[in-house]
């Protein structure tokens, strides 16, 4: 375990991810850990981590993280499935001594779906950025969870971007949901039953995908909040919960505090 200490108060819990899609892990953190502190990084200036390599994502990750550790957090949470298909091995050799929690697409969803289903009603396809696709980690994930093949691969080149860009000038809701159906048009009328949502990005739009794709869509964030409650050996009992989580985004590189409640922003409702 992380620490004996079961004062959640004390506890710090740092995330990062290239934007704002680690608030949908952040969001389930708060539900399920309410009274531990939160400080989040969002890496916007060098955003976004789909296109870039492994190492340019590895130098980034440890550079943040070596700012969170800074500030006295307890466990690092890799909000991001790209950051961690590229860097979680490169972080816990840098770090041995650090806990990290990464997020990784959940492929094991395939074998908890009814068995009575017919095969056509459990085709299921799993979205991720370009990066998460290619790297090796992903593959190597791929054939342990998903030895025959059963689970379709997808990266989504611009799917990321436009929730970002939304989250920070949400003018048109109308104009998002074009946006999506668009960057998931080729996918239409495949007939597609799931959809397992490979990057953090994804869950603040899960209405909107699985409307555009009559599908339901798949989400591993309440997992990696129960694995953070987990790790930290923590005592469920205390309610309390702070108003605030503390925020920094790289292109400004100033540490701001952010009403809670206000976490989904344009995506709530
Ligand atoms: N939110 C990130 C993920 O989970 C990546 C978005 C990006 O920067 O491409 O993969």
């Amino acid at each position: 375990m992380v620490n004996a200490d079961k004062n959640l108060k004390s506890k710090k819990i740092g995330l990062f991810d290239s934007g704002i899609g680690g608030f949908s892990i952040l969001s389930e953190l708060f539900k399920t850990l309410p009274q531990a502190q939160y400080y989040y990084i969002s890496d916007d200036a060098h955003a976004p981590y789909g296109p870039k390599t492994d190492e340019y994502i590895s130098a980034r990750s440890i550079e943040i993280s070596q700012q969170l550790i800074n500030l006295g957090v307890d466990l690092i949470v890799v909000a991001c499935n790209t950051a961690t298909a590229a860097s979680i091995d490169s972080l816990r050799s840098h770090f041995p001594n650090f806990t990290f929690v990464g997020v990784e697409p959940y492929l094991n969803a395939y074998y908890k779906i009814p068995d009575s289903l017919k095969p056509s009603e459990k085709k299921m396809m799993v979205l991720t950025t370009v990066s998460t696709g290619k790297s090796e980690r992903f593959k190597r994930l791929k054939e342990r969870l998903d030895p025959n093949s059963e689970i379709d691969h997808f990266g989504l080149p611009n799917l990321a971007r436009i929730i970002e860009e939304y989250y920070y000038a949400p003018t048109d809701f109308s104009l998002l949901t074009k946006n999506i159906d668009e960057e998931l048009s080729f996918l239409k009328n495949l007939n597609y039953s799931y959809a397992i949502l490979g990057c953090t990005h994804y869950p603040l739009v899960k209405k909107q995908i699985e409307n555009a794709l009559n599908v339901k869509a798949i989400s591993p964030c309440s997992h990696v909040a129960n694995r953070v409650v987990t790790l930290l050996d923590i005592d469920l009992s205390e309610l309390s919960s702070e108003d605030f989580f503390y925020f920094l985004s790289t292109k400004n590189n100033n540490w701001i505090k952010n009403k809670r409640a206000s976490i989904l922003g344009p995506f709530q409702g």
